[in-house]
């Protein structure tokens, strides 16, 4: 049972315009750019009726045109997948996430992710939030059994490559010791996508040499994560795997939704990261967003003052400010999210992820003082997993924090967030906050959910279909038509690219 201070909140006072007692120049600026509570009533009915609209479409299964392409699915994702858990154990999806997890961890040291977009972000977003900073370059002892891990698949950059095989050439040599074995999970829901496909073809490869092509080691240790047909899954087919080796992403889930499907959890699962509490924190938003009231249901508050912010308030920047340097990939992920749902027809916010307190000292200025073309969601995170460390004191205290000797990291940051709040209030600068009690698997889970939810909510608002991506299409018709147009060249040479190709 979740408690109520497990809960994340969306705090948005502070970006409504509250009537003056008199004309200020700050009331002006307020009355302009910040958000009408009576324009926030007014919407509360329709988005209501939208979240009822969504809520049904999680049952068509034959879809009007017009709501095509429909990828409802990650809606109930969690609580299926717990669901189906808890009845059949390691014969549901969990069960063979977990399987496989636990025999990555005793295979590998070193596993590489393949994936891109949607079949990347999310993984990388869990690993950066929940796992040591530093996890790849603790001793094995203290990383207990969990491998290192590398994102690989998600560029056409051919140096980070090379620099990886060079890194597993290096330091794996001998395929029967532990320590010096590394596995793949490649992740792609079409199957076909050339950054993915590319790189492990590159890595399959070197995969094949080093346990031997038909070796039971190298099926052991080669993962692939496809949608239910594909060139991926023909592939492995090909390699002998048989459906119960692979894992799936359910059809009716989209890839920037699919973080809550083997997608997602195989990397968190190989981490030692508590999958099961990350599916229950997102099953509880998707109750909470099916059943609370506009006053507790974070998902239709940040999808009501963050739709009429972008369209009625015209701000067409939207900051995820993430107060803590774990959320940066999370941001990122947002990013995605955000542009491939909503980026569509001419419409849709442009997101940007900032970090603070770093990015105070960069973007700072802008959002301070620059264009008033953007709105500001702070995440905040209240308590650190970690001991605070005070600042401590100094004998000569050359450096001046001897006043501030007994404040700690969380309180320097906490001052940080409450002063730049306070200076965009000062000058009317609309913001709001998601607060997180604490980083963990069960607010991630409740996070990631509730963006995804509010994501679709805002969608629908808009007018604009949250799923599907055509315009990601062009560049990859071009790109192959390019690729395809000009010869291979003879083997060993290699085309100028600086003179075109
Ligand atoms: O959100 C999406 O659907 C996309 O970002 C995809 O995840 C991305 O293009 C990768 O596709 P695939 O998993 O088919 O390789």
């Amino acid at each position: 049972m979740q408690l109520p201070d497990e809960n994340i909140e969306f705090h948005y006072q502070r970006l409504l315009a509250n009537p003056a007692d008199a004309w200020t120049p700050l009331a002006e600026l307020q009355a302009q750019h910040f958000l009408s509570p009576d324009r926030l009533d007014a919407i509360k009915p329709l988005v209501s009726s939208i979240r009822g609209q969504v809520a049904a479409e999680r049952e068509l299964q034959n879809p009007p045109p017009k709501l095509q392409p429909l990828h409802a699915g990650f809606i109930d994702l969690p609580a299926r997948t717990l669901d189906n858990y808890r009845r059949k154990q390691d014969s549901s999806e969990l069960g063979k996430v977990l399987r496989i997890a636990n025999r990555l961890r005793e295979d590998v040291d070193r596993l590489v992710v393949l994936g891109i977009g949607g079949s990347y972000l999310g993984g990388r977003a869990l690993f950066e939030s929940l796992c040591h900073t530093y996890h790849n370059e603790l001793p094995a002892k203290l990383r207990m059994g969990k491998p290192r891990i590398y994102f690989e698949g998600n560029n056409l950059d051919n140096d980070p490559l090379q620099d990886l095989l060079e890194l597993l050439e290096n330091t794996c040599v001998d395929p029967d010791i532990t320590d010096e074995r590394w596995g793949i999970v490649v992740t792609s829901k079409s199957g076909s996508t050339l950054e993915t496909a590319a790189a492990f073809r590159a890595l399959r490869n070197e995969a094949a040499k080093y346990y031997g092509p038909k070796s039971e080691m190298y099926r052991r240790v080669v993962v692939p994560i496809t949608g239910a047909k594909g060139r991926l899954r023909d592939m492995c087919r090909g390699d002998g795997y048989t459906d119960d080796e692979m894992l799936t992403i359910p059809d009716n889930v989209g890839g920037r939704f699919s973080v809550f499907s083997a997608a997602g959890l195989l990397p968190a699962a190989v981490l030692g990261l508590d999958v099961r509490a990350l599916l229950l924190g997102a099953a509880m938003m998707t109750k909470r967003f099916l059943e609370e009231p506009f006053e507790r249901n974070p998902v239709l508050q940040f999808a009501a003052v963050n739709y009429l912010m972008a369209e009625e308030m015209k701000k067409p920047v939207r900051v995820m400010a993430v107060w803590s340097k774990k959320l940066e990939a999370l941001g990122l992920w947002y990013d995605q999210l955000l542009s491939q749902s909503l980026g569509k027809t001419g419409r849709g916010v442009t997101p940007l992820t900032v970090v603070q307190s770093r990015d105070l000292h960069s973007r700072g200025q802008q959002h301070q003082d620059g264009a008033r073309d953007k709105v500001i969601n702070n995440l905040f995170v209240r308590t650190p997993k970690q001991p605070p460390m005070p600042v401590g004191m100094s004998d000569r205290n050359e450096d001046d924090l001897n006043s501030i000797s007994r404040r700690s990291y969380p309180d320097l940051m906490e001052a940080a967030f409450r002063g730049t709040n306070e200076a965009y209030a000062d000058t009317a600068r609309p913001c709001a906050d998601v607060v997180l009690p604490s980083i963990s698997e069960h607010t991630i889970g409740q996070l990631m959910q509730m963006l995804m939810l509010a994501t679709v909510v805002e969608g629908r608002l808009m007018n604009v279909n949250p799923y599907g991506q055509p315009g990601v299409e062009a560049y990859k018709q071009n790109m192959m038509k390019i690729l395809k147009a000009t010869p291979n060249l003879p083997k060993g040479e290699v085309r100028d690219a600086a003179k075109g190709m």
